[in-house]
């Protein structure tokens, strides 16, 4: 398998530009209404350049106050994963519609003067309104693309919209038409499917569920809302799946592949479609005129704006996230400048005050945004509270909703495996094993409530079912039982197991991998199914994930095999299709097929176990089982874990340090002793037995490193809010210590009080703050350093990257 680079590319080829007039011409279907092209046309001749400029910027509700948005007319504002109004991820629905309110009326305030032009708020609702908690969470897109049903697609996007309408946005980024053909990819499961034609058969569909119908009538009067297509072009295309990375397809492979969803999206109108950071043919996309001008625009006669993705224009040759002038000129309408863009602002206000960037460009790209809004009919609708729909809470997660996204679980379930076990019948007795059984957050995915969907409790669900739920409900509306038992012993003897297993929320390149095998680290399962099958009882393996992966073993443990795929909120579906009626006959049957092939080892050149469109039923007959060839996985594994159960990965040492001409020592086995034993290293428990190492050091200055072969590139990373996250305890303080990050001839250390624990503490800290401390953080040698001064005695349990800290240390 190819080997995989993780440095988004900045090279310019040279290649990397489009022939439009080899794309399809289409034409853009909204009518642009006169009476709004004449009130456009006052505005740009009444606006300042200052309010222009305002217009083309969105700054993320992390780092921007109502306060700004009226001194500077700021086009839109955007709540990223992590963000929330009032500074709150987990504000309560009401908190969002009035923040809402508080940047509508700063945005129209023209006490000052000002071009009172209302502001658009944008949010990921990518599986229904989903950073809201008691929202309806639907079955992430691979598993819509399991279900063939475009209608179900419409009703999806309308039960979404409605949704967002009550807690006042006004945009969603969504849908992803990404057509994701390397699902290494951590972002494969928000594509519908690796097929370009079962793609473009939902988008239509899916924009016109949360526009309405392309008539040029207005949204807001309706229950709608804004949708972007994302992330153009080819963000699904990249070489072998990395995230934000590079492309080296033909263009007539991104045209036929990539380009397919384009089609239904201007056919129905799409107001907004947002640029991919990654880029084709050594160029980023959001500094390829010929792609966003000439072929989106121009060719295919798109009528709305186009916004860039977080901050990606600092990756286009030349750019940095403060000044890239050349992703307006490019074509992009609106910048995400989340936590920069005052800097970006005043730099385009600069160019433009030079002539640098031309009059005509900026009126163009306000000209669109303002068009986009009088689509919306956002100048006479008001507050956002005074709008229809506004503040019906009962809206979110209603009934009629929920049933919506049951529906489309029941319909996304693929049955791989069935040796006359499913349909179980409602009075047997079930055992529930595995992991993620009772746990809403990892049945939804990354892109829930927080960015990557992890750090979550089933009580952030009110109103969802767990898988658990809907198989223990089921069972005992039919007189049998079920017993929750995450590692399968029972104390009464079931009639049949079901083990679910399988992957772990992750967001974007947080869930890039290197191959197709499902981390060891979430094999434990696989041992439940083998110990249930020697005890005679029949296994039901269940599977969460979001794309196909190499799980050969499970597939011949069990004796019926289902992929669950991300489903969301309503994990009851899942019970609606497996347990029958008393007598077991099926309530429902299988309809989900794979919508992408499914490995047969952890390389996709190998070859596909089951093709696309794969899929039994109930009507299926079961043949004998031929045992599947099982492959010693390696490393497959988060490489984000630099330090975990005691060892580092390949390719990594720990390390101990001191100072002036003191040896270094690498720690291999324990116990050792490092700096002429002034450092005694031991084993300590954590998670597993002696699953961390302790460090008693008897005076002086010592470090503890851990060091990769080759430095680190954490660009992405420190741009995307990651922290480095460090599991410790402390047994006895020391006078005083630093923590960080070091490369060659960078470091980025911070104080770090390191008081004595009772028991192991995770410690964040944002990499973008070792980066403020001086790191590199594109080379990094030394990704973790601990240095402590006198006595002490501390143990490391886990070191890696991630979101979920328990303490985050504050940047000094
Ligand atoms: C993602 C987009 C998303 C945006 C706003 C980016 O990192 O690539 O898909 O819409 O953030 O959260
Ligand atoms: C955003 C992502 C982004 C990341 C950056 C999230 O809040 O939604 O799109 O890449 O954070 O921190």
């Amino acid at each position: 398998m190819a080997e995989r680079t993780e440095a988004p590319s900045q090279v310019e080829s040279g290649a990397g530009i489009a022939n439009p007039e080899i794309w399809p011409a289409y034409e853009y279907p909204v009518p642009n209404q006169p009476e709004d092209e004449a009130h456009i046309a006052r505005l740009l001749s009444s606006m300042t350049l200052p309010e222009k400029i305002g217009q083309l910027i969105q700054a993320d509700l992390c780092c921007v106050s109502p306060e700004d948005v009226r001194e500077f007319n700021l086009g839109s504002i955007l709540v990223g994963g992590n963000s929330g109004p009032y500074g709150d991820d987990f504000a309560p629905a009401p908190a969002w519609l009035s923040a809402a309110d508080d940047f509508y009326h700063a945005s129209v305030d023209t006490s000052d003067g000002g071009a009172g032009v209302p502001i658009i708020w944008g949010t990921d609702a990518v599986h229904g309104h989903s950073n809201i908690i008691g929202a309806t969470i639907f079955p992430h897109n691979i598993g819509l693309g399991a279900m063939r049903d475009p209608e179900l697609i419409e009703r999806i996007g309308a039960a979404t919209a409605a949704e967002i309408r009550v807690t006042g946005q006004e945009w969603t980024f969504a849908p992803t038409v990404a057509v994701p053909q390397d699902f290494r990819w951590g972002r494969s499961y928000e594509g519908y499917s690796s097929d370009p034609e079962l793609v473009a058969s939902y988008v239509g569909a899916m924009v016109r569920g949360l526009q309405g119908p392309a008539d040029g009538d207005n949204l807001l009067a309706g229950p709608y809302v804004l949708a972007s297509t994302k992330h153009f072009l080819a963000d699904g295309g990249t070489d072998n799946g990395v995230d934000q990375g590079d492309s080296s397809i033909s263009e007539e492979e991104l045209r036929d592949i990539h380009g397919l969803p384009y089609r239904p999206a201007i056919a129905e109108g799409v107001s907004t479609v947002m640029v991919s950071f990654s880029g084709w043919q050594g160029r980023k996309m959001t500094g390829n005129q010929s792609l966003i001008t000439g072929v989106l625009k121009e060719r295919m006669d798109f009528g709305g704006f186009v916004v860039s993705d977080w901050n990606a224009h600092g990756q286009v040759a030349g750019c940095t996230n403060e000044s890239c002038p050349q992703a307006l000129m490019a074509g992009i309408d609106m910048y995400m400048a989340p936590d920069t863009w005052r800097d970006v602002y005043a730099d385009l206000l600069a160019r433009a005050e030079t002539g640098e960037i031309p009059m005509s460009r900026i009126d163009d790209a306000v000209a669109r945004i303002l068009r986009v809004k009088m689509r919306l009919g956002l100048f006479e609708a008001g507050a956002p509270s005074t709008r229809p729909l506004s503040g019906q809470y009962d809206l979110l997660g209603s009934a009629e909703h929920r049933e919506i996204a049951r529906e489309a679980v029941r319909s996304s379930l693929v049955l791989l495996k069935n040796q006359d076990i499913l349909p179980l019948a409602s009075g047997s007795r079930v055992l529930v094993a595995g992991e993620g059984t009772d746990d809403i957050a990892r049945q939804s995915g990354g892109w829930t409530i927080t960015w990557q969907g992890t750090g979550l409790e089933n009580s952030q669900f009110p109103g969802a079912t767990s898988i658990w739920d809907g198989i223990s409900s089921a069972v005992e509306a039919g007189g049998g039982s079920a017993q929750l038992s995450p590692d399968g012993s029972f104390t009464a003897r079931p009639d049949v197991a079901v083990v679910v297993f399988g992957e772990e929320p992750y967001a974007e390149f947080q869930g890039d991998r290197e191959t197709l095998a499902l981390d060891n680290a979430l094999t434990g399962p696989y041992a439940t199914m083998q110990r249930l099958r020697e005890q005679g009882i029949p296994v039901v393996a269940l599977m969460i994930t979001g794309r196909p992966l190499y799980v050969n073993p499970a597939l011949n443990l069990a004796d019926a095999f289902v992929v669950a795929w991300l489903p969301g909120s309503e994990g009851g579906g899942i019970a609606d299709v497996l347990v029958g009626d008393s007598s077991g006959a099926a309530r429902h049957d299988f309809t989900g097929t794979l919508p992408t092939a499914w490995p047969l080892t952890p390389d996709m050149d190998d070859g596909a176990l089951y093709d696309f469109g794969f899929g039994l039923n109930y009507g299926s007959t079961a043949n004998a089982w031929a045992d599947l060839p099982e492959i010693e996985v390696e490393s497959a594994g988060d490489t984000r874990v630099w330090f975990a159960n005691g060892t580092v990965p390949s390719s990594w040492s720990l390390l101990v340090n001191g100072t002036g001409d003191e040896a270094q020592t690498r720690i291999t086995g324990v116990p050792a002793q490092a700096l002429s034993g002034r450092v005694r290293v031991t084993a300590e428990n954590f998670v597993v037995q002696e699953g961390a190492r302790r460090f008693a050091v008897a005076e002086g200055t010592s470090s503890i490193h851990l060091r990769n072969f080759n430095p680190l590139n954490l660009d992405r990373e420190t741009n995307a809010d990651i922290m480095l996250l460090t599991t410790l305890r402390v047994f006895d303080a020391p006078d005083s210590a630093m923590l960080g990050s070091a490369g060659d001839t960078s470091s980025g250390m911070i104080n770090f009080p390191m008081p004595q624990t009772n028991g192991f503490v995770r410690y964040g800290i944002p990499l973008k703050c070792l980066r403020t401390r001086g790191a590199d953080m594109t080379q990094v040698n030394l990704p973790f350093v601990l240095t402590t001064e006198g006595e002490t005695d501390f143990a490391i349990g886990e070191v890696r990257l991630g979101m979920d800290a328990e303490v985050i240390l504050a940047c000094e």
